[in-house]
């Protein structure tokens, strides 16, 4: 099972960062981040990631803003900076960071990413996304976001000229070596001459293979065009179903897409978004979620459902019944339609409604003892729901502590997670292979 740990300074949970176990300070803390990093390795965690974004959400949502949602970000590190820093701390843990195909530019993520990979010694991932809040377009000179079918066409080339750089030199191509004068091997570049419809990239790149060949690639779009972006390009996706049918789906429909790229189930790992609060007993772990969910005054968790459904519901009474929002016209996401799905089928009020989604904005939330989370997790994991897990854990990070100190155990008695670390790369660790070179079919032999 592989475990991923969600390493922003803030859980999934709007109100955690309050928490009196939770880091205090959080905006844009170093020391903070070591920690963390530190704590999930030595839960011997597969990696740590970094969701990210260019702008700073919800200014128009003002009693939110002030209070804050994990995904306003309006204090964090640009993540493969921050990597950069945790890869000099650690020694095991993979460090995947986001960074998007629509408002950056391959060459420039290739090499990012490459250089991540040599300075963390095969321990780099990137996250590639094509934006999902439509306000980061305005900090890149565009007027409005780019439209979905143009994003994901342009991630398509994207990502095949950043495989395409990553494969600029053979493996062997820099002998350096002083007696002969030999810096590097000019039989062992190639320049890769990519012309398409949105990109013109000439290459090579100004850095060497990287460790892994090509750093591991997850993607997490839920759509027809992301999801085949993913069976063409990704290693692993990061999925977000609520149920374990849901996600037993998506789970056959991504697997199933892969001969048709050549590729075999394996080569492909799925991880399933989970918020975990796990305790010493199915009580504390209750007492610990109404701890976190009374720490978000009603004004904070209207403007957080309304940003959610797109719809703003302080215009409701708040403990009158949610209101039957026009579906059509309900949020900017397929999550906002099964919010109000769940609310008008369970009957809720406004306010039970945002208690709902506060610890995981709709998704996955598994909670209870050490015992009762480790049996979900090995269900979902048996019944090919998912291949591991990306864990996010309020409170942060003494939620990862308790994680690690109660259920990493019993899913290693259950002979579900490992005990060590056996690989040295990340790719090692998740069981993926390390990619041929396309140009130089193997180390030192250049391709017809
Ligand atoms: C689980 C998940 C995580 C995502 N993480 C990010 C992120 O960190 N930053 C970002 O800009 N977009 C993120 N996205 C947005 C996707 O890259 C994509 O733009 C969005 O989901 C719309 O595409 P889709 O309709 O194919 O899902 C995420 C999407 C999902 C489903």
């Amino acid at each position: 099972m592989i475990l991923a740990a969600n390493a922003n300074a803030q859980g999934s949970h709007v109100g955690e960062w309050r928490h009196p176990t939770a880091w205090d300070k959080p905006a844009s803390n170093l020391e903070n981040a070591i920690r963390l990093a530190r704590i999930a390795e030595a839960g011997r965690f597969d990696l740590l990631f970094l969701a990210d974004g260019n702008g700073v959400r919800n200014l128009d949502k003002p009693d939110l803003f002030a209070a804050t949602s994990p995904s306003d970000r309006p204090g964090v590190f640009e993540p493969v900076t921050l990597l950069s820093a945790l890869a000099m701390v650690t020694e095991h843990v993979g460090l995947v960071a986001t960074t998007t195909t629509t408002y950056d530019e391959p060459f420039s993520v290739a090499r990012r990413f490459a250089s991540l990979d040599h300075i963390s010694k095969g321990r780099a991932g990137w996250n590639l996304v094509t934006t999902s809040n439509p306000g980061d377009a305005l900090n890149f000179s565009h007027e409005e976001h780019v439209p979905r079918d143009d994003r994901y066409e342009r991630a398509g080339e994207f990502a095949q000229i950043v495989k395409g750089l990553w494969d600029s030199w053979a493996d062997d191509a820099f002998p350096q070596d002083k007696a002969s004068g030999r810096f590097l091997d000019p039989s062992k570049v190639h320049a890769l001459n990519f012309r398409g419809k949105h990109f013109q990239v000439a290459g090579p790149l100004n850095a060497p293979r990287p460790p892994q060949g090509h750093p591991v690639i997850f993607s997490a779009g839920q759509s027809e065009t992301g999801k085949e972006l993913s069976a063409a390009t990704a290693d692993c996706v990061f999925a977000i179903e609520g149920t374990i049918e849901r996600a037993q789906t998506l789970y056959a429909d991504l697997k199933g897409r892969l001969p048709k790229y050549g590729r075999s189930a394996d080569s492909l790992k799925i991880l399933s978004g989970v918020t975990i609060i796990a305790a010493e007993t199915e009580e504390e772990a209750e007492q610990l979620a109404r701890e976190l969910d009374d720490l978000v005054p009603p004004a904070v968790g209207l403007d957080y459902l309304s940003k959610m459904v797109g719809v703003k519901m302080s215009a409701y009474p708040l403990d009158g019944p949610f209101p039957a929002l026009d579906f059509e016209h309900v949020g900017p996401t397929g999550i906002g339609k099964a919010i109000v799905a769940k609310a008008l089928e369970q009957k809720l009020t406004v306010r039970e409604t945002y208690r709902a989604i506060l610890p995981q904005m709709a998704g996955n939330f598994f909670k209870g003892s050490a015992a009762q989370v480790a049996d979900l997790m090995e269900r979902w994991f048996l019944e090919k729901a998912c291949d591991g897990f990306m864990i996010a854990a309020p409170v942060v990070p003494t939620g990862l502590e308790r994680f690690i100190k109660l259920v990493v155990p019993e899913l290693q008695r259950r002979g579900l997670f490992r005990t060590e670390y056996s690989g040295r790369t990340l790719r090692d660790n998740l069981g993926l292979a390390r990619p041929e070179n396309r140009f130089f079919a193997q180390a030192g032999r250049a391709a017809e």
